[in-house]
């Protein structure tokens, strides 16, 4: 029998992350459900897995680069290398709503520092070993309607490996996504 597949799915404890890490242990992925707090990683786990046992909360942050170390080279040695890689956490600031003209600086860099260099931060550690496997896909969690034209009903989920926007999700979104493995 094939080995399972192994996904990481960052900011999981919560919202679209936590339903992202629910499908993909649906479609019998192993899933590591990253967060902040490991105590909300565990409830959430508690909550989606069911009778499964087809998953893991550990410990992350991807403003940590310490952090995101630890977390691959745990998941690679206790489960195997990742094949999947859903680069989800996300702040989701008030300045969605707001204008250039109201938004502090400070909260454009956390902002950068979690949306952008968070999943920069992840890749640097989970490519090398996809790469080894010749194996992996990569899913961005778009923010900021990159691909919405300023609807923010709808929230893109891009692949990191075709470039192709491969569905929408969103618990207001009209077509939410399935997620397929
Ligand atoms: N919902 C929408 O309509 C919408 C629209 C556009 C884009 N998005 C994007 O979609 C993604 C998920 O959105 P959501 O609505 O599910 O957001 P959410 O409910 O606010 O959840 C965000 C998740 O990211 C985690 N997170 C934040 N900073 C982190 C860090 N430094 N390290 C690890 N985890 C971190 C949060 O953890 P804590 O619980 O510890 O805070 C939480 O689990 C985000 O990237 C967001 O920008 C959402």
């Amino acid at each position: 029998m094939a080995a399972k597949k192994i996904a990481i799915v960052t900011g999981a404890n919560r919202g679209i992350g936590r339903e992202i890490a629910r499908q993909l242990m649906q479609a019998d992925v192993f899933v590591v459900l990253g967060s902040r707090d490991l105590g909300k990683g565990e409830e959430a786990l508690a909550q989606i897995q069911g009778s499964r046992s087809n998953a893991a909360a550990y410990s992350l942050d991807v403003n940590d680069t310490r952090s995101v170390r630890r977390l691959v080279e745990k998941v690679e040695k206790a489960h195997g290398a990742p094949s999947i890689l859903v680069n989800n956490a996300g702040v989701y600031p008030e300045a969605t709503e707001a204008k250039v003209v109201d938004t502090s600086t400070a909260m454009w860099r956390e902002t950068f520092e979690t949306n952008l260099f968070g999943a920069v931060r992840m890749c640097r550690e989970v490519v090398p070993l996809m790469q080894r496997r010749r194996d992996g896909r990569i899913v961005n969690i778009s923010w900021t309607g990159q691909t919405s034209r300023g609807n923010w009903k709808r929230l893109a989920l891009s692949c990191g490996h075709c470039r192709k926007m491969i569905g929408c999700i969103s618990g207001r979104c009209d077509s939410p996504a399935k997620i397929v493995v």
